[in-house]
């Protein structure tokens, strides 16, 4: 088992400082991957570090993600639920544990064969690679086929969700639900850049951690690491809630669930001072929410 470690979706700051200089880590704007394809390319050569990084979870999933993602999802045992964007299958396999019975799809046939080799032959997974922005491909999962549609932290990794939410609306079955956990587009999108400040405040020193945002109305795409060490970088693709939520309206689905997560102040964010830790405990870098098919 990899151990768990705290980094692992939110934007890393080494990334955030160049992308605030307006260049990608490889200092070449023209270098940055923009397009499906070249995210893709981006995922592939990812995968096996991504895969060694994240293992069965790290603190941002077990802490931030899983609770609120297992509570919204209310699974039971013979559910059927489609992981979108899987990953290595960290969430496919507490899915699993929990007796769904699961269909994963990830566009990366890197990310795909680390997820099959990390499973048990037992755990009820069938892992698919498709792309989630190939509407026809996820409709041909079947017209409401699943209890339960789940996507962790990957929604701004697509270039484009419009098809998702139409064929979430159709794939669901009626009562069914769709979860997804984001970068909180307010607090930790790729415009953010994270500040520490002591002042002497009348002969008391004091710290104060907080976030700079430039960037939010807008939808833009800016490359970045999700993890320090991450071999190539790979575009986020930032929405503002108005866009993400609405895109989802827009497909017949309403919102009823939502929380913000942030760290508990005790949390030690590890090596790095300014990383996503219990210093930023007011600011959540997590959004989950739940949406429905209007009844
Ligand atoms: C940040 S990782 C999250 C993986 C997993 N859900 C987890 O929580 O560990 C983002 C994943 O999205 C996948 N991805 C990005 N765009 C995709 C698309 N258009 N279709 C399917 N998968 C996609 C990547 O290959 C990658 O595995």
């Amino acid at each position: 088992m990899v151990q768990p470690s705290l980094v692992g979706y939110g934007l890393h700051r080494a990334a955030r400082r160049s992308l605030a200089q307006g260049r990608s880590m490889t200092g070449n704007k023209k270098q940055v991957p923009q397009s499906n394809t070249e995210a893709r390319e981006a995922w592939n050569r990812n995968a096996s570090f991504w895969d060694k990084k994240m293992g069965d979870g790290n603190d941002f999933f077990e802490l931030l993600i899983w609770p609120p993602t297992e509570r919204f999802l209310q699974i039971h045992v013979g559910d059927h639920v489609l992981d979108v964007a899987c990953g290595n299958g960290v969430s496919s396999r507490r899915l699993a544990e929990i007796g769904a019975k699961v269909t994963a799809i990830d566009f990366s046939a890197e990310m795909i064969d680390r997820a099959r080799k990390r499973t048990a032959a037992s755990e009820e997974i069938e892992y698919i690679v498709l792309d989630a922005t190939d509407e026809d491909a996820l409709l041909g999962l079947g017209s409401g086929a699943f209890q339960a549609v789940l996507c962790n932290m990957a929604l701004f990794d697509m270039a484009e969700i419009a098809p998702l939410y139409r064929a979430v609306s159709s794939i669901l079955c009626r009562g069914g639900s769709f979860v997804f956990s984001v970068l909180h587009p307010c607090f930790n999108n790729p415009s953010v850049v994270q500040i520490g400040e002591l002042e002497d405040r009348k002969g008391e020193f004091v710290t104060t951690h907080s976030v700079k945002i430039s960037r939010y109305l807008s939808p833009f795409s800016q490359s970045g690491l999700a993890m320090p060490g991450q071999p190539v970088p790979h575009p986020y693709f930032h929405r503002s809630l108005t866009e993400l939520i609405g895109l989802g309206m827009q497909s017949g689905l309403v919102l009823d669930a939502l929380e913000e997560r942030a760290f508990p102040p005790s949390h030690d964010g590890g090596g790095d001072p300014l990383s996503w830790s219990g210093k930023f405990s007011e600011i959540p870098p997590v959004l989950v929410c739940r949406m429905r098919p209007a009844l």
